[in-house]
């Protein structure tokens, strides 16, 4: 996730900026860059990728950049890969402007042709140049000529996507534009400088006042003040929200929350709206899904007969619910895979075969491995990752990334809704190229997981309840949870979830499977968590599971069931009942999923473990 800040005062600008973005680093990035406006027509700008250190070093060769205003970026590669030549700030070809971005400008394509003919050269493979050009062109002639603040609006009112963009201008050293559209801008304000920023830990050292932007709202700062406006300039019906902040720097960091992993399950529909964003192109048939770096033609995608998914942990569990949309959507048979068995059992691969391969990280050395025993067999790979830059998608044939920014939280929580969210990309990608499904019908898909980001917030106010459960349930040494059809890879999830973070015996079955051996477990009290289907979409698995779950009550088991709202008839078989909206078959992991997540880790955390960081456990496993 990018961090961006801009400032305008009365300090030394670069070492505001430095330490901002040093201040920024838990976020994540790839690279790293300033820009400072020396007030007498120049801006001097320094840009690296790697750390922040590589950025330091750089500027200590060229000597210290004097000025009061700047700006400052550390970039989480997502348009071109993470090198010096795509790290902001970015510039137009006069010199005299500069920006920073966070997001995705989702039309970039079509704005870039329009700089390309006019014969403009773009020098970076990044969506954020073609911003700074369209500005520079604004500025130079039209209704904007000469307007600093005018020609920024000007092309905020023709960008799509999400993004927070920050403007400097040589000759306006006593100004700074930003704007936001869906990612973050705060406003810091001092006395006699002001700051922007992607959030507070940038600026909490000078200032705790704060004014948090809306949607959709362009601020302009000076050392005295700021001005909120919408996109057209106006003030009228313009609402920002000023507020003071409490938190100390390691709180700000993790958003008010004791822990990143916290912040990260709250941070879940953001993510899976931004790893959608760009991925459904509207056209004269309607529409249709791309992928991020489409090296597959639809031919290829037209060609393959056969689907393998590999990947490991919760990315497996992910790539367990793959199967059900790619074989329901396409008829191409899918067998997943756990990346460190795959390679070692020679399963049989040839040109005709994709494989998934699923990777948070991108690092993951079984993952990595199974990736280049398929490449070797001749199959062609698609990897979901949520690191640009990462070795799996510099070594695949197509990617599609997860955006969600950095996941700190060992635990994976928003990259792995993330990561079944891409995966619904790719069954709709495959359906729609083999024809498999109609033009219409992929859109009213890709609606569907477009809905996904507000139900999902909707259950995440069902955090008091789930957390008042997980307390009363801290002490027990054992939780088993059952699911069927798709609800089965969430039990799975779910029981990892509370392995790794609360070290409890805990084990996630197929309900269907109970009568089979495990039923043998239950006993009176005993905590089973029961992810109930929709009663409409499957009302065969509906009922079979309610059966079940009488089998394990007449037994004694203390039944925690998780049905949609309106579920009726699972009420009298449920000891406790967590409700979440009623959406199609598929779509119910990515809400399901989120109590499961809450009630691990406020168990952990009642047992006094560190959420963050399991024992025994790393980020990125890079040994096989
Ligand atoms: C569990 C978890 C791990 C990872 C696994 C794969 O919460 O985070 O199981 O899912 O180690 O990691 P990536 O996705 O980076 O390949």
């Amino acid at each position: 996730m990018c961090g961006i800040v801009g400032y305008v005062g009365y300090r030394d600008a670069l070492d505001v900026v430095v330490d901002a973005l040093r201040r920024m680093e838990y976020r994540g990035y790839d690279s790293a860059g300033v820009a400072i406006l020396d007030g007498n027509g120049s801006i001097a700008v320094e840009r690296k990728a790697g750390r922040l250190a590589n950025l330091e070093a750089e500027l200590a060769e060229t000597g210290h950049f004097a000025g009061a205003a700047g700006t400052g970026h550390t970039r989480w590669a997502t348009h071109g890969a993470p090198t010096d030549r795509n790290a902001h700030p970015h510039r137009d070809p006069s010199g005299k402007f500069a920006v920073v971005h966070n997001g995705i400008i989702e039309n970039f394509a079509p704005l870039r042709r329009e700089l390309e003919d006019a014969g403009i050269e773009l020098l970076s493979d990044t969506d954020t140049e073609v911003a700074v050009h369209l500005v520079a062109r604004a500025y130079a002639e039209g209704p904007t000529a000469g307007d600093f603040t005018g020609s920024v609006l000007s092309v905020l009112q023709r960008l799509e996507g999400a993004f927070t963009l920050v403007f400097t201008h040589a000759d306006h050293p006593g100004t700074i534009v930003a704007a936001r559209q869906s990612t973050p801008l705060v406003v810091g304000v001092g006395d006699g400088e002001m700051f922007v920023a992607s959030d507070v830990t940038a600026f909490i050292e000078y200032t705790r006042e704060a004014v948090e932007l809306g949607q959709n709202q362009a601020v302009v700062i000076t050392a005295d003040g700021y001005t909120v406006t919408d996109f057209f300039g106006n003030t009228a019906g313009v609402v920002s929200r000023p507020f003071t902040i409490d938190w100390d720097l390691a709180a700000a960091e993790k958003g008010g929350h004791d822990y990143f992993m916290l912040k990260e399950i709250e941070e879940q529909p953001t993510a899976i709206a931004d790893t959608l964003i760009g991925h459904f192109v509207v056209d004269e048939q309607g529409g249709r899904i791309v992928l991020d770096e489409q090296r597959l033609t639809d031919q290829e995608l037209r060609e393959f007969d056969k689907v393998f998914v590999v990947a490991c942990g919760s990315s497996y569990h992910a790539g367990l619910l793959a199967k059900y949309a790619i074989e329901h959507w396409t008829r191409v048979p899918v067998e997943v895979e756990l990346a460190s068995e795959f390679r070692y059992r020679d399963p049989v691969l040839d040109r005709s075969t994709l494989v998934v391969a699923i990777s948070q990280s991108g690092e993951t050395a079984d993952t990595l491995e199974a990736v280049r025993h398929a490449k070797e067999q001749k199959a062609r790979v698609l990897a979901i990752c949520n690191t640009n830059g990462a070795q799996i998608p510099r070594e695949a044939d197509a990617v599609i990334y997860t955006r969600t920014g950095p996941e700190i939280g060992v635990a994976s929580t928003k990259a792995f809704l993330a990561q079944i969210a891409a995966n619904y990309l790719v069954g709709l990608a495959l359906a729609q190229a083999r024809g498999t499904k109609y033009p219409d019908e992929v859109a009213r898909e890709f609606a569907e997981l477009e809905s996904m980001p507000a139900l999902i917030s909707r259950v995440l106010e069902s955090a008091p309840k789930v957390r008042a459960i997980a307390r009363e349930l801290a002490h027990v040494p054992t939780v088993l949870f059952l699911g069927r059809h798709v609800g089965y890879p969430v039990a799975l999830e779910g029981a990892l979830k509370l392995k790794e973070l609360a070290y409890l015996h805990a084990e996630g079955f197929a309900a269907g499977e109970l009568k089979h051996g495990p039923i043998a477990l239950i006993e009176d009290g005993l905590p089973v968590i029961v992810v109930m289907p929709s009663p409409k979409g499957r009302a065969v698995l509906h009922s079979k599971l309610l059966s079940n779950i009488r089998e394990i009550q007449a037994r004694g088991a203390r039944t925690i069931v998780i049905a949609e709202e309106g579920d009726d008839t699972v009420r009298p078989f449920a000891d406790d009942l967590i409700e979440i909206p009623a959406v199609p078959t598929l779509y119910q992991p990515l809400l399901s999923t989120v109590p499961l997540q809450i009630f691990a880790a406020e168990i952990a955390q009642t047992l006094g473990y560190d959420v963050d960081k399991p024992r025994n456990l790393a980020k990125s496993v890079t040994v096989e």
